[in-house]
């Protein structure tokens, strides 16, 4: 049996991501944009970038919320799922980020489904009009309750809504952390689970990103 190690989950997640996600020319530049502009390798792994995809399909989502990006890896996964006349609203705090993310966007061809705000979520997020079909939240982990009230303020019933990072290294169970990350997905995971707007669940991850997770919440 092979022993489960860090460096064994990655391995198990190569293999799948080889086998379900492939990879692409278009992808592939986003990442290296990202890796040589300097900015954090901390993008969504490829299954879980092909899990949007599919989250976004399986909900017929056609109006799309990101809160946190990067460099654009996830916004294109999303972005080729809304189709044709479909749009990715996405908000980035780093105006450095924003401009390396709108190259690769513009270059994989889907340029024209998306709209990058520049600014603080907290700032952007009150401009925004409503109707958003999924939310996507992968930022600032301190801001996670703001964020998925304002979610819930711009979708309706039936609004999907993704919730990165909820793992944390089995860090989550630690109610006296003083890591403000973990406290800010403590915060968003009771919220998601106390708040009668949401129904939510959560799954732990393995893989090329470490143990980490993943909630998926509905709009009631
Ligand atoms: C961190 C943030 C992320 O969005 C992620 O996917 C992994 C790590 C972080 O800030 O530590
Ligand atoms: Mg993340």
């Amino acid at each position: 049996m092979v022993e489960s190690t860090p460096g064994a989950w990655r391995a198990a997640d190569e293999y799948l991501a080889d086998t379900l996600v492939g990879s692409d020319v278009h992808l592939e530049r986003a990442l290296s944009a990202q890796r040589s502009a300097g900015m954090p390798e901390i993008e969504v792994s490829p299954v879980a970038g092909k899990l949007l995809n599919l989250l976004v399909r399986i909900s017929g989502a056609r109006r799309v919320l990101e809160i946190g990006t990067l460099g654009g890896y996830s916004t294109i996964w999303m972005a080729r799922a809304v189709g044709e006349g479909g749009r990715v609203v996405t908000i980035e705090a780093e105006a450095a980020h924003a401009a390396i993310a709108r190259e690769s966007i513009d270059a994989a061809g889907v340029g024209d489904r998306v709209d990058i705000r520049v600014g603080r979520g907290e700032d952007v997020l009150p401009t925004l009009v409503g109707g958003f079909d999924l939310v996507f939240i992968d930022a600032d982990k301190e801001s996670n309750t703001l964020y998925l009230d304002w979610a819930a303020k711009l979708g309706h019933p039936g609004t999907v809504i993704v919730l990165d990072n909820v793992g944390r290294d089995g860090e989550i169970v630690n109610d006296a952390t003083s890591d403000t990350k973990v406290r800010g997905t403590r915060e968003g995971l009771r919220m998601l689970g106390e708040d009668s707007r949401f129904d939510a669940t959560a799954l732990q991850t393995v893989g090329v990103k470490g143990w980490d997770g993943v909630a998926i919440a509905v709009l009631v």
